[in-house]
């Protein structure tokens, strides 16, 4: 066979490569040749998903939970991830505010997609997680980068992203506790953050995983925002790809026009796994936290 000349978009080949999964892929190859491996690559957990959350697809699946659901997703995952921000910050959240999808990835793009027209800005920390810039790039938007400091754990400073706004910026991404710092943004950080004349998008994907002081969302300041939440990380869900994003009404329907053209919606038993998750994970998520705390403790002092 003749090889075909294949042309591709240059928004493809502009994107950069993820590459803790680049390294992780690496690490998989030398491992199947026998080398031994200690996976630091990726933000993974390394304890396996807790025992009633995997029951619970094993029977929805034998149950013949296996169709697509609707694509906001299923009524009892935005029902329980509603009630879940009511109990830990004590904020209502409509159920139809929610598009639950395959993890908090693809709503990234879908929001960028629905925030940026070409040339439209949303600022972004400099450090900060490697695919959010890729997102904005591919819809044709510009991620402004703020460069953040130390001894400020490397979180944005309210006036220093008010010197950055302009009449193309659509956003700010804050992420808290955040990749790769490890920091939290306080009560009084995020309410000052909150004030800012633009929306803000929070990537809240670490919660759950907090070791000292309290644990906020956005939205316990503001209605103007976008959370982008998973299970992941605090429930050692990486490989179920199930994540949510809250939005403004005002924005739901654009995000789930494109949702259901995208993705269609998340797996149907992945989301009964996740109603689990939620109602009975608490216990295994303060289990793993003690001996990520543990572990921190041993390393800190060392590094
Ligand atoms: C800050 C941050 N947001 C989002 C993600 C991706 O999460 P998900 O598994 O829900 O797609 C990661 C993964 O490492 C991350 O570090």
């Amino acid at each position: 066979m003749t090889p075909t000349n294949i042309h591709l978009a240059q928004r493809v080949t502009e994107v950069t490569p993820f590459l803790a999964m680049e390294i992780m892929e690496r690490a998989k190859a030398l491992e199947a040749e026998g080398r031994e491996i200690i996976y630091l690559c990726l933000g993974e957990p390394d304890f396996p998903t807790p025992e009633p959350i995997v029951k619970r697809a094993c029977e929805a699946m034998q149950a013949g939970e296996t169709r697509y659901t609707h694509s906001l997703g299923r009524i009892e995952l935005r029902e329980a991830l509603s009630e879940h921000y009511q109990n830990r910050y004590n904020v209502t959240v409509d159920p139809e505010q929610i598009v639950v999808s395959s993890g908090t990835s693809p709503l990234m793009l879908l929001l960028a997609a629905a925030l940026c027209d070409p040339g439209d800005e949303v600022i972004l920390t400099d450090p900060g997680y490697a695919c959010y810039p890729n997102f904005i790039r591919f819809v044709g938007g510009k991620p402004r980068f703020l460069r953040t400091r130390p001894e400020q754990g490397f979180q944005p400073q309210p006036d220093e992203v008010r010197a950055l706004i302009n009449d193309k910026t659509r956003a700010l991404l804050i992420n808290s506790p955040a990749n790769p710092a490890g920091s939290i943004l306080s009560r009084s950080e995020l309410a000052r953050l909150a004030e800012l004349p633009i929306p803000l998008i929070s990537d809240e994907i670490y919660h759950g995983l907090t070791y000292e002081g309290e644990e906020h969302s956005i939205l316990e300041f503001t209605e103007n925002a976008f959370v982008l939440g998973g299970f992941s990380k605090a429930y050692a869900m990486t490989g179920w790809r199930l994540g949510y994003l809250i939005a403004p009404k005002s924005a739901v329907r654009a995000l789930q026009t494109f949702h259901q053209n995208v993705v269609i919606s998340a797996n149907s038993f992945v989301q009964l796994a996740g109603v689990t998750a939620l109602r009975e994970g608490e216990p295994y998520v303060a289990e793993m936290r003690a001996e990520y705390d543990r572990r921190r403790r041993h390393l800190i002092p060392r590094l």
